[in-house]
């Protein structure tokens, strides 16, 4: 199976390339998981972008912190049958996992959210990733899937690389999102479980990750709360594709797309 896994997704920009990206490469892909925190004009997601995303060609989108942003969503995370939402958020409903069947092959995917540096509010509402992580796991089991991918969605480098190595005989891949900057450290672990501690971002190239650059700068030098604003230059693509042995559920190879 050959999977892609799309970095965050940031507002008009990051969805058009999303778009032109999947579309060239449909034939090449068994699988496909975007980030959507962000889709939504940099914040947050809507019905809209969700069926955007689907349109696209990816088969689950995940979450993150920016899910608050949209008040008007906060009833309907639940009912949106491909997005899986942190597991480990305890006051917003959603899925915690989503599961799907794709040419004869069962995969689950789990979303889970970190607890460093993601902001007073979010972090009271947090519980242990590590724990929570373990009970989704078990459930995608008792539902026998072929395979098992998480989105760790944290600021703190050594919290994901903690997390690949604390699942690496327990699930086929832990991925990275949330910081918008893609790390230079793929790798496939000793068990066959594919790593990577940020995929980065699909959103704006000339910005501050994805807000714009005079914006982001003036709250830096000012201490002054200023509304975001997604910025609206072209998007470079960040993704990971990672081709898995059907037969052991190892990973083959892992390779970063950064353009
Ligand atoms: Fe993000
Ligand atoms: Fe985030």
């Amino acid at each position: 199976m050959r999977v892609l896994i799309v970095g965050d997704i940031v507002g008009r920009p990051g969805l058009d390339r999303l778009k032109f990206e999947l579309e060239s490469r449909k034939n090449n892909i068994d699988f496909c998981i975007v980030n959507g925190e962000n889709s939504a004009s940099g914040r947050g997601i809507r019905i809209k972008e969700y069926n955007e995303i689907l349109n696209a060609g990816a088969d689950v989108i995940t979450m993150g912190n920016h899910m608050y942003y949209r008040k008007e969503m906060l009833n309907e995370y639940a009912k949106l049958e491909r997005l899986a939402i942190p597991a480990n958020i305890t006051n917003i409903i959603g899925n915690k996992h989503v599961i799907v069947q794709k040419n004869g092959l069962k995969v689950g995917v789990i979303n889970i959210i970190g607890k460093f540096a993601m902001g007073e509010m979010l972090e009271k509402n947090i519980i242990n990733a590590f724990d929570v992580v373990i009970e989704q796991i078990k459930e995608l089991n008792e539902n026998r899937v072929d395979y098992i991918f998480v989105d760790f969605h944290a600021e703190a480098t050594a919290e994901k690389i903690a997390m690949g190595y604390f699942l690496s005989d327990k699930v086929n891949c832990v991925y990275g999102t949330h910081t918008h900057v893609q790390t230079a450290d793929e790798k496939i672990l000793d068990t066959g479980m594919a790593y990577i501690t940020d995929v980065g971002m699909t959103g704006p190239k000339n910005s501050v990750l994805g807000l714009k650059k005079d914006i982001a700068i003036k709250r830096f030098t000012t201490n002054e709360y200023l509304h975001y604003e997604c910025s609206n230059n072209d998007a470079m693509f960040n993704a990971i594709e990672i081709e898995f042995d059907d037969k052991t559920k190892k990973a083959i190879s892992i390779k970063r797309i950064n353009k």
